[in-house]
């Protein structure tokens, strides 16, 4: 059987990130895992029951017998059984996720899971400690950023093309307290790992930012193979 590989990609809201990660796991042949839907379907769960933001224990309950499940060769994420992919894409629960990932009892209940999901295949993997804190030693680290501006734009076109009104200065104040909140937290904040590669997306297209980032994977692990042909060799 090939070697399992993990790919980290890291970085703030709006970096690019699930979209990136996305189409990087397509193009391998990989398992691609969105550990912030997973935060964001606790965080879900928590404010449908009535649980507050700040109930470490109650929060660590439901983060502990949340059933999270991401269907194969899809982008759909279900909850204990209820398919919860557009729930979870409000603001409101974006919001929620950021809150109750500060305890680490959450954290520990999710990261558990998320290293299951690696077990048994290779992974892209994207979040904000993938390559500091759930796999210190993943194969390929890529940290994403962007300029502010240019990640709001893109959260804001994201919401409209969901069919949503978003107001621009909500959604911006919104992201600002968040990636305030990801970076200064105790446990497992956002952070670059040392060894992962800074890209800046700025300026860069979906596509352009793909391609770099099989770039990087190509040297890191493929000695400048196809990455499909060094990874997955065919008997
Ligand atoms: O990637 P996202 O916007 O869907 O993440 C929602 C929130 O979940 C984010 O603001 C912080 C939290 N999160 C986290 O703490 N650790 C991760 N690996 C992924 C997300």
């Amino acid at each position: 059987m090939p070697r399992r590989i993990v790919i980290a990609i890291d970085g703030p809201a709006g970096a690019g990130k699930s979209t990136v990660a996305r189409r990087v796991a397509a193009r391998l042949g990989f398992v691609y895992v969105d550990t912030g839907a997973m935060y964001r379907a606790v965080g879900l769960w928590a404010m449908r029951a009535g649980v507050k933001l700040d109930d470490v224990h109650k929060l660590e309950q439901l983060a502990a017998a949340a059933r999270i499940e991401f269907e194969a060769g899809s982008t759909r994420v279900f909850l204990n059984g209820e398919d919860v992919t557009e729930a979870i894409r409000t603001p409101e629960v974006a919001s929620a996720a950021s809150k109750i990932s500060v305890y680490g009892g959450v954290r520990r209940a999710l990261v558990a899971e998320q290293r299951r999901l690696a077990r048994d295949a290779s992974v892209v993997m994207e979040g904000r400690d993938i390559g500091t804190v759930v796999f210190p030693e993943a194969d390929v680290k890529i940290f994403l950023d962007a300029a502010p501006q240019t990640r709001a734009e893109r959260r804001l076109r994201e919401l409209r093309e969901r069919g949503r009104q978003p107001v621009a200065e909500q959604v911006i104040a919104e992201m600002e307290e968040r990636d305030q909140r990801d970076r200064s937290r105790a446990e497992a904040p956002l952070l670059q790992a040392p060894d992962a590669v800074y890209l800046d997306t700025t300026a860069l297209s979906i596509e352009e930012v793909v391609e770099a980032v099989l770039r990087i994977v190509r040297q890191r692990i493929g000695n400048g193979q196809e990455p499909g042909q060094a990874i997955t060799p065919q008997p």
